[in-house]
């Protein structure tokens, strides 16, 4: 699945949340100890290594009994194929209510003799025969026993059917089911999704299987091991168009208005990644590969605007850009893309139907941003990566989730590269995913990236599984992008290993396997390199003394106080393998412990901050390198260790900010946003203080030159800025500026704004500053520039365009306006429900909302938590995005008392979360007690 993407939309770029996998991890990690390159990354051994298995938080205390009591299947079946037909309407019935009526044969194998039949099935109403929910019968000399009873088990979603005899092991049978199901407004299994074109309300339905749905479409055996041949048929209104995971072979008109379309049988795959799409949308197509059918789908205004172009254009490549680094043809004979008004994730990679939300697949050459294209690069080509790794080789359980996706969100970064060369994206990978990975893997409330399979069961945990750490843990272990020669062994092993599982599954302990079958010096096996980096959570510090030459390593906490309760057969001990360089001199890279350093020059470790650590030095070598930031940008990237290092307590002067002085003659967006990023932090904590003046007084003096740059190379804000990353900055420029009140700012943004609302068919704001813009002219205005906002952002016809108005129009410092925003979010008519948990977390955001969004959500948790508990990634963000600025006692009571209070809600895919934010609590409480005097007095006396 794509992630959903959060990052304020003002930071302009947001975007992209790249991953390395431990796959090209450790094949980097292998070549690297041999050429000098590497990094640390982990992965867990085969099934032996299991001390740092993480205590699930059980919301049952419940001890099952019966084979139906256990979330997983029993195995004693395996599915063969199933020829489904569905049957969507897309008017309400006479109660009102949409539907799809169905039917199911699934042929299967019986692998252990049994008399009961359980299949997964959820919330459809099963046609009974002879009070039956099934029938069955048997394939070839197979007899099938009657049917004893059968009943529905809420709880584990199954129907159980208990047979009479039992059925042969080696026979096959065939299990017929009749079914009616509601298609419902949300957003998994087969629902209902609405727009409004030319005043008309138009529905579609579509689906979103992973990673527990399929069930609720049809009876399955929905589980990704599960693999078996569909043949899919779908009944619809004549003026729709029906797609699926296979090229439609056929479409008659059977009855007055209706026809029938069946799709050519899928390839051996699991239920997770079926598709089933019934629409008005139209297509625009290409046939450049090979004959391979290439459409992208949209809304029809949507692509008459030709919103679907760009995609179209990157489409093609990307596919080949994978055939080649697969070295495997793209297994299908089709790739749709749709884009869908209503969607929960970013994107789904469904086998040749992959759906997208709207803003992540459309793009519009005028009224879209740099970073709006970024974004559907990116997202595309981490869906297609996904064509291989993922769908036509699977891992077995949920519990190994964290490969799929960050090895997709890894290669993702790579065909993105080569659609776009001249973006240098692998630059990026630093500022957001190592970052972001960093924040949340210090807590002593983390977990191993790896975990049992008996430990994730039921939905919940699973939906738990798409968390930041799986996403992009992995890609942190980026040291990859080996030198070529090696890199081509290596992409042999990978190959290897796809080639000798396709259409199968597999256990990650497979591509060790395969990995070590290459032939290179590393001073461990693969597994027990990879099993420390995967099987214990968290990662290294570093400490680098140049006075002795030693180096050590240690568990880095945030919080130095708090206690980790997980314990580790490794001890939190890692093989790091360490790149450096002394004097501006590259060295021969090492793992740590084998050697030392010392010298007189400066030392840098982590270079290009390739290793998934942190480094220290002694006090010496920080002074030598916070002397070099005036002269070298690269640098800037590893001195960005000091903020962390400060705030774990590390060291303890406010040498971090100390990086921050020689931005002022600064006009490069790496290290920019990378200190934005962590002023962040500071900004965050002290922006309810009398800390908050200072450091505005501060920040205003950075960036008055960087703004003043801009306006000039702008020509006054008219032009746009050459290179990719300068228009990022630009936006930085001016969002930072304004906020700070850097004169001319406010008034510029004001006039803007003020231009389109006197002429709304004419807005003369540039695509990339819009997002700052509509944010900054909303939080010094009124209800005026408000309602206006929310005037547009109703009319939008491009998503990016009414995504940004949703996130700017909660940046107003009005609190009833804020409120009215808020009780909007539950209103689908007026927030669709993909963006109601995205928008409460924009007005968390804003200082003002903070405490307003903090009791809305408390006020309604239990009918929050039933709406959205059981989505995945923008469900925990919740959590984590509201809790952002607590750093009171007062406040952290009050987290733990909706924890109390909440009990018997339960928090589902936000358990995590919710611990994460009360230890991220009590860290803020300590780190702001300690630090609070010398930062103000830091900011007071830069400022002047
Ligand atoms: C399924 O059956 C139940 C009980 O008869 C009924 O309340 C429900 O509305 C039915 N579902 C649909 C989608 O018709
Ligand atoms: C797509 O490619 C065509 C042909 O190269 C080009 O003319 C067009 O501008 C591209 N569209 C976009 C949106 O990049
Ligand atoms: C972890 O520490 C224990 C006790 O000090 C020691 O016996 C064990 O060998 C260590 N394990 C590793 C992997 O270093
Ligand atoms: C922290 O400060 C104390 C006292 O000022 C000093 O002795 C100690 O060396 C400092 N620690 C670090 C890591 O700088
Ligand atoms: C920018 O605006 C200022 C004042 O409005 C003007 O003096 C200056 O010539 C303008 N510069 C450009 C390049 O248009
Ligand atoms: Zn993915």
């Amino acid at each position: 699945m794509g992630k959903v993407y959060y990052v304020s939309q003002n930071v302009g770029l947001g975007l992209l949340v790249l991953a390395v996998s431990a796959l090209a991890t450790i094949i980097a990690l292998s070549i690297a100890y041999d050429k000098e390159k590497a990094k640390n990354q982990g992965k867990p051994g085969d099934g032996a290594a299991d001390s740092t298995s993480m205590p699930t938080p059980s919301t049952t205390q419940f001890t099952p009994k019966e084979p139906w009591d256990y979330y997983r299947l029993p195995g004693s079946l395996v599915p063969v194929s199933y020829d489904v037909t569905l049957w969507p309407r897309l008017e309400p019935n006479k109660d009102g209510l949409y539907i799809f009526t169905g039917n199911s044969s699934v042929v299967f194998r019986c692998v252990e003799e049994t008399d009961l039949i359980i299949i997964h099935s959820n919330k459809l109403n099963l046609t009974t025969f002879n009070g039956h929910h099934a029938k069955l019968s048997g394939l070839g000399e197979a007899t099938a026993p009657t049917i004893k009873k059968s009943w529905l088990v809420v709880k584990t979603e199954y129907l159980v059917v208990q047979l009479s005899n039992r059925l042969a092991v080696g026979a096959t049978y065939v299990l017929h089911t009749e079914f009616l199901g509601e298609l419902a407004d949300n957003l998994e299994g087969f629902y209902r999704s609405e727009y409004v074109e030319d005043g008309v309300k138009k529905v579609v339905a579509t689906s979103q299987m992973q990673a527990t749905y399929a069930r609720k479409t049809f009876p399955c055996f929905d589980e990704p091991a599960m693999k078996a041949l569909f043949n899919i048929i779908i009944i619809h209104n004549q003026g729709t168009v029906a797609l699926s995971n296979g090229r439609e072979i056929d479409s008659v008109i059977e009855g007055v208005p209706v026809k029938v379309t069946t799709f050519e049988p899928t390839e051996r795959m699991s239920t997770y990644l079926l598709a089933f799409i019934v629409s008005d949308f139209v297509s625009i197509q290409s046939n450049q590969n090979n004959n391979l059918l290439i459409r992208i789908w949209a809304r029809k205004k949507a692509i008459d605007d030709r919103q679907g172009e760009y995609a179209l254009n990157v489409t093609g490549p990307i596919l080949q850009f994978y055939e080649r680094y697969y070295n495997a043809a793209y297994p299908l004979s089709k790739s749709d893309q749709v884009a869908l008004p209503d969607f929960n994730a970013g994107a789904m990679e469904n086998w040749g139907l992959v759906t997208y939300r709207e803003t992540a697949l459309l793009y519009d050459p005028v009224l879209s941003s740099t970073g709006n294209k970024e974004r559907v690069t990116s997202v595309i080509s981490h869906e297609l990566a996904h064509m291989w790794f993922g769908n036509l080789v699977t891992l077995k359980w949920w519990n190994d989730l964290w490969l799929n996706e960050g090895f997709a969100s890894y290669v993702e970064y790579l065909g993105a590269d080569y659609a776009e060369p001249t973006w240098n994206m692998k630059d990026q990978i630093v500022l957001y995913d190592m970052q972001k990975v960093f924040a949340v893997d210090a807590l002593a409330s983390s977990h191993p990236l790896s975990r049992k399979e008996d430990e994730v069961n039921e939905p919940a945990q699973i939906s738990e599984m798409f968390n930041t750490i799986s996403y992009s843990k992995t890609i942190s272990f980026k040291f990859l992008t080996p030198p070529f020669p090696c890199k081509f062994i290596s992409a042999l092993s990978l190959q290897a290993y796809l080639n000798t599982f396709a259409f199968g599954n597999t256990v990650y302990t497979d591509l060790w396997d395969h990995l070590q079958q290459v032939k290179i010096f590393i001073p461990d096996s693969v597994h027990n390199i990879m099993n420390r980096w995967t099987l214990q959570m968290g990662f290294p510090v570093v400490t680098i003394d140049t006075r002795t030459g030693r180096i050590t390593q240690k568990h880095f906490l945030l919080d130095p106080d708090s206690v980790v309760d997980r314990p580790s057969q490794f001890n939190y001990t890692w093989f790091v393998p360490i790149k450096w360089m002394k004097s501006g001199m590259e060295q021969q890279q090492y793992w740590l412990l084998q050697k030392t350093v010392s010298g007189d020059g400066w030392v840098l470790a982590n270079t290009n901050v390739s290793g998934y650590f942190r480094v220290n030095y002694d006090p010496d070598n920080w002074n030598r390198l916070l002397s070099l930031l005036n002269t070298s940008d690269s640098v800037y990237l590893h001195v960005e260790d000091l903020f962390p290092l400060y705030r774990a307590k590390i060291i303890n002067t406010t040498l971090a900010l100390r990086t921050t002085k020689y931005l002022s003659k600064e006009r490069d967006y790496i290290p920019w946003e990378s200190a934005l990023r962590n002023l962040d932090y500071y900004i965050l904590m002290f922006d309810r203080t009398e800390v908050y003046g200072a450091l505005q007084a501060y920040l205003k003096k950075q960036i008055q030159p960087l703004f003043e740059h801009f306006k000039t190379i702008t020509a006054n804000w008219t032009k746009i800025p050459q290179g990719h990353t300068d228009q990022y900055n630009q936006i930085n420029a001016i969002g930072i500026a304004c906020s700070m009140g850097v004169k001319g700012c406010r008034e510029l943004i004001k006039s803007w704004y003020r231009q389109w609302m006197e002429n709304p068919v004419h807005n003369p704001i540039l695509a990339n500053l819009k997002s700052t813009v509509y944010c900054s002219a909303i939080a010094f205005g009124g209800v005026e520039e408000w309602d206006f906002a929310w005037t547009m952002f109703q009319n939008a016809t491009l998503a990016s365009e009414a995504s940004r108005l949703r996130s700017a129009m909660a940046c107003t410092k009005v609190p009833w306006l804020l409120n009215r925003y808020l009780e909007y979010t539950l209103d689908p008519t007026k927030i669709r429900k993909q963006d109601a948990t995205s928008t409460v977390q924009y007005i968390a955001r804003n200082v003002v909302g903070m405490p307003l969004a903090w009791n809305f959500v408390r006020a309604r948790w239990s009918y929050i938590f039933q709406q959205y508990g059981k989505g995945s990634f923008s469900f925990s963000n919740l959590i984590s995005g509201i809790t952002r600025r607590f750093s009171t006692e007062f406040e952290l009571q009050e987290l733990k008392k909706f924890k109390e209070d909440n009990v018997h809600v339960g928090f589902g895919s936000a358990t995590l979360a919710l611990e994460q934010s009360i230890e991220k609590t009590t860290a803020n409480i300590k780190w702001v007690t300690e630090n609070k005097a010398s930062v103000l007095k830091w900011f007071t006396e830069e400022s002047t």
